[in-house]
């Protein structure tokens, strides 16, 4: 009794210290037999008719007694579907119908074993990792199958699909829809949304191509959207259906195309001529029928080998336990020997192995899927060029085998079915040509004359369309001659006499020549879009806009010499004037007429002397005295307040005509050009689009200046120093006038030019494309990506001149710490100087008035 306690609590004591730590409690094929349990629905073999339950004991029995080398199997056979199984058992095998084996497959799961199922066809895969399953197929209906498993399996990651089916096909397959329509979300299955098209194959010749292009032309792109669809056939008529799509432009880089060939030969069907008519791009995959014809399908066969690969598998994982156990020691064995789940993967793993390479009766059914490489291949570099091996469009078509199908493994494949969708160019080196054009496009060459640095906004989006669509390049320099430099023009080699900045209208011959021959992916050059329906070659969208604005001399800051009576106009000041005089006739009147005598203040007794009251009351001289009577009190008291008003208005306002100095008025547009004679000479740079522009518009000025305009290609014909000199006027992008202006500043710390405000004709600018690419819509949505994500901008930001110094934020903060100078001031002291004056000939008359005064009063005494 005791003891029994003891025992009970040494287990439970046990049982609490491994259950933490996750004891590996499965014990390995070396101390144990593997269980397996065999389960024959009984009612499903009834139903099919068959019975094989005596003949899967005899199989199997036979095969372990014949494979099994090493350890030992334990074998329980049930006969019905709902039995429970415990944990011990490592797997089972079960036949029973679809619904069932589901259900099975779900309540085995917590006890986690391994599930190998037999079952009827159309069921939709159990999970790949955690079991086999074989649908029993009968032979010429697979495709329900195949299409479950390639839903199951993703081969097609499809959100929306068009399938046409032949009308036989769809009478023969009554479940077809059904798989089709079907999702699920145990197996992870996401609904897609369909369109159906029965196409009915009794047709023949021209009404059946009729009919055909009536349904394809539905789904034909329109010219200038770019649409992406998914395809899906199942049909005889694969070859009509690929000639017509391809007349209505349905094969381009955005479709994918499944094709299941019906043809009963595979070795009948060469992709190769059925495809002879598509372009570069097309996403383009068959899967073709390699059933033997002579294979025989039983559930004996089946039951054979899938035990055969069960026994063999678990036979190699004790040889291998066994191997490992006798290389160390026993702790290091508990803590690396396996669990059961690992032990499961690994089994069936092993399984698929053997299978693969063994199964010869439940494969019978087999399509193979092959798919075309096509991206990217005419241009990919140095490859395909020297020697076309055919003379077809589609001669550097590839055709790739990416696996195939079978009822038992499902798709077994090693690459996608449309890898180009995935992958886009699959990492080929594609040629690209290009020129120096900065800050477009920077070369940077070693001594060779090899590239070895690129850079610029044009480069930056090569560099990112490369990294989105997965192919690497090589940049081949157009410009080998001097004379297609578009840039230095004439044969001026000197230096410092280039014009600085860029122009994108004049495209290099070569560059032309060179994007025609169609060997170039693209030509990584900006180019000015011009008449894009007239040109050898495509545009991609725009990639940058650009103005034209011109440059003259800055205005003139307005003299400062009257600046102390710029706070006021001349009225105010007239006014000013006037009420001075006014207000001292008042006070003396008001002071004069104080009933009471004492009232009266002597100082107030005449008009000057009001006079000269109010005048020191306006400079805040103050009064001496004060009317004594409220009439006089008021009018003072309301003169101090017209005096405080005034002065402070004055004193703020002279402030701020301190601050913000006034121009004389500029050229702000380009209309106003009449008004400014001293401007005698006009610019234009070389290779404008402005000047082909003029051609088109109605704009009177523009046509004017153009009449009048010196072209200029270089930096002595530009003359910016009669810019300077205010005497001309230069036309170029603004962003051309901003580095003007901006080398300047950065050499003088001075601004002397101003750009127009108007900026006019909007220049796109564009890379170039070979004509007829079938990349352009894919170039064209990655650069839309590029520029909703900013990175274009921001490109623009680095490499063009920003807002230049001498306006904006720069000239504002000049502007506040704008010191006050003798310009400023210069009025100030004419003023006081002027006062000055006044007063010392006022004193003069004074001294001269006294003198007189004391003559006279002397000439009284003496008299
Ligand atoms: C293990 O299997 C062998 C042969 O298959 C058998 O002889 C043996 O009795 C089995 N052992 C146990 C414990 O079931
Ligand atoms: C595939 O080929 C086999 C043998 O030629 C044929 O029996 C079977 O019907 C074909 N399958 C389909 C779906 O046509
Ligand atoms: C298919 O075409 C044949 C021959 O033109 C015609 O007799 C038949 O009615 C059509 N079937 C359907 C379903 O339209
Ligand atoms: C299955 O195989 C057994 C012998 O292994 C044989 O007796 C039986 O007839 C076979 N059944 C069928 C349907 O072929
Ligand atoms: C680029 O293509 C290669 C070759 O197909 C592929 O292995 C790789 O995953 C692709 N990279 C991307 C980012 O798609
Ligand atoms: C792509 O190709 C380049 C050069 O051919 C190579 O350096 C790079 O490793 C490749 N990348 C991938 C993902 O295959
Ligand atoms: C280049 O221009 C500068 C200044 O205009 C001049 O002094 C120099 O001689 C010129 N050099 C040549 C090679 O023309
Ligand atoms: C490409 O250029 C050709 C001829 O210049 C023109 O007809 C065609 O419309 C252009 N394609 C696109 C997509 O703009
Ligand atoms: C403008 O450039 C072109 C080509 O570079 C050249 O032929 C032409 O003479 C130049 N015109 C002027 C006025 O410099």
């Amino acid at each position: 009794m005791r003891s029994s306690t003891c025992l009970l609590l040494l287990l439970g004591m046990q049982l609490f210290i491994l259950v933490p730590i996750e004891a590996n409690d499965f014990s390995s094929f070396l101390s144990a037999n593997a269980s397996l349990a065999v389960v024959v629905d009984q009612e499903y073999m009834t139903m099919r008719g068959e019975n094989i339950m005596a003949h899967v004991e005899k199989i199997l029995s036979d095969i372990i007694r014949e494979n099994l080398r090493n350890g030992g199997i334990n074998v329980k056979y049930f006969t019905w579907n709902a039995v429970r199984l415990k944990k011990d058992f490592l797997a089972a095998i079960t036949v029973t119908d679809c619904e069932n084996t589901w259900k099975f497959y779900k309540n085995t799961q917590e006890n986690s074993i391994l599930l190998i199922a037999i079952t009827d066809s159309d069921c939709p895969r159990l999970p790949l990792n955690r079991a086999l399953m074989i649908p029993i197929v009968e032979n010429g209906d697979e495709f329900p199958q195949v299409i479950l498993d390639i839903k199951v399996q993703q081969i097609l990651n499809w959100k929306t699909a068009v399938v046409f089916v032949d009308q036989t096909i769809l009478d023969d397959n009554s479940v077809l829809v059904k798989s089709i329509v079907h999702e699920s979300s145990t197996n992870h299955i996401s609904p897609i949304s369909l369109i159906l098209y029965k196409i009915n194959d009794s047709l023949r010749g021209q009404q059946k191509r009729a009919t055909l292009r009536r349904a394809l032309a539905q789904f034909a792109p329109n010219k200038h959207e770019e649409m992406r669809q998914q395809f899906l056939v199942v049909s005889a008529f694969h070859e009509d259906i690929i000639e017509i799509g391809e007349t209505l432009n349905m094969f381009h880089v955005g479709n994918q195309w499944m094709f299941f060939v019906l043809d009963k030969d595979p070795r009948n069907f060469d992709p190769d001529a059925v495809t002879i008519n598509l372009d570069e791009g097309a996403n383009i995959a068959f899967a073709l029928n390699e059933t033997s014809p002579d294979c025989q399908y039983t559930l004996n066969c089946t039951i054979n080998e899938v035990s055969l690969a069960l026994v063999t598998s678990i036979s190699r994982m004790t040889v291998e336990e066994e191997f490992i156990y006798g290389e160390i020691s026993d702790e290091e064995w508990e803590s690396i020997r396996f669990t059961k789940q690992e032990k499961q993967a690994e089994i069936l793993d092993y399984m698929k192995e053997y299978l693969k390479a063994n199964s010869k009766c439940s494969s019978c059914a087999r399509w193979r899927i092959e798919t075309a490489i096509t991206w990217g291949k005419s241009q990919e570099h140095r490859k395909f060029r020297t020697d076309p091996t055919r003379d077809a469009k589609n001669r550097n078509f590839e055709f790739i085998n990416i696996g195939y199908w079978s009822p038992m493994l499902g798709f077994v494949c090693q690459e996608l079915a449309f890898p180009h969708i995935e992958h886009h160019f699959r990492n080929i080196t594609m040629d690209i040509v290009t020129v120096h054009n900065p800050p477009w496009q920077i070369l940077t060459k070693n001594s060779n004359g090899a590239i070895v640095k690129h850079s610029g906004i044009v480069m930056e989006i090569i560099k990112e369309l490369s990294r989105a669509l997965n192919f690497s390049y090589y940049l081949h320099e157009a410009a080998a001659l001097k004379e297609d430099y578009f840039l230095s023009s004439s044969t001026s080699t000197n230096e410092s006499d280039e014009l600085i900045g860029s122009m994108t209208f004049r495209i290099p011959y070569r560059v032309v020549e060179m994007v025609q021959n169609n060997q170039f992916f693209i030509a990584a050059v900006a180019a000015t879009v011009e008449d894009p329906d007239q040109k050898p070659f495509n545009y991609t969208i725009p990639i940058s806009v650009q103005k034209y604005s011109f440059i003259t001399r800055k205005p003139d800051e307005v003299s400062r010499i009257y600046l102390f009576t710029a706070p006021f106009t001349m009225e105010t000041w007239l006014c000013l004037v006037g009420i001075i005089l006014l207000t001292a006739p008042m006070l003396y009147a008001i002071n004069r007429l104080t009933p009471l005598k004492e009232m009266q203040i002597a100082g107030l007794s005449t008009i000057k002397s009001c006079f000269w009251y109010i005048f020191g009351a306006l400079l805040q001289q103050g009064g001496m005295y004060l009317p004594k009577a409220d009439s006089g009190r008021l009018v003072v008291g309301f003169w101090w307040i017209v005096v405080i008003v005034l002065v402070t208005t004055y004193c703020g306002n002279l402030v701020a005509f301190l601050t913000f100095p006034k121009f004389q008025p500029g050229v702000d547009y380009l209309n106003q050009l009449e008004r400014h004679k001293d401007i005698s000479q006009y610019g234009l740079r070389n290779g404008t689009f402005f000047e082909r522009y003029v051609q088109t518009t109605s704009r009177e000025d523009f046509k004017h200046y153009l009449s009048q305009a010196k072209i200029y290609g270089n930096g002595q014909e530009e003359d910016i120093e009669a810019v300077k000199q205010g005497q001309r006027i230069n036309i170029d992008w603004r962003i051309n006038l901003q580095l003007i202006v901006q080398q300047h500043f950065e050499r003088n710390k001075e601004c002397h030019f101003a750009l127009g405000k108007e900026s006019f004709v909007d220049e796109q600018i564009a890379l170039i494309v070979p004509a007829q690419s079938a990349y352009l819509h894919l170039v064209n949505r990655h650069i839309n990506s590029m520029f909703r994500m900013g990175f274009i901008e921001r490109w623009h930001q680095m490499n063009l001149p920003s807002a230049n110094k001498c306006s904006g934020k720069g000239a504002q903060r000049q502007v506040t710490n704008h010191k006050v100078n003798m310009d400023d001031m210069q009025g100030c002291f004419l003023v006081l100087l002027l006062g000055f004056t006044v007063a010392f000939v006022s004193g003069c008359f004074e001294l001269g008035y006294r003198r007189f005064r004391a003559s006279r009063k002397r000439r009284e005494f003496t008299n």
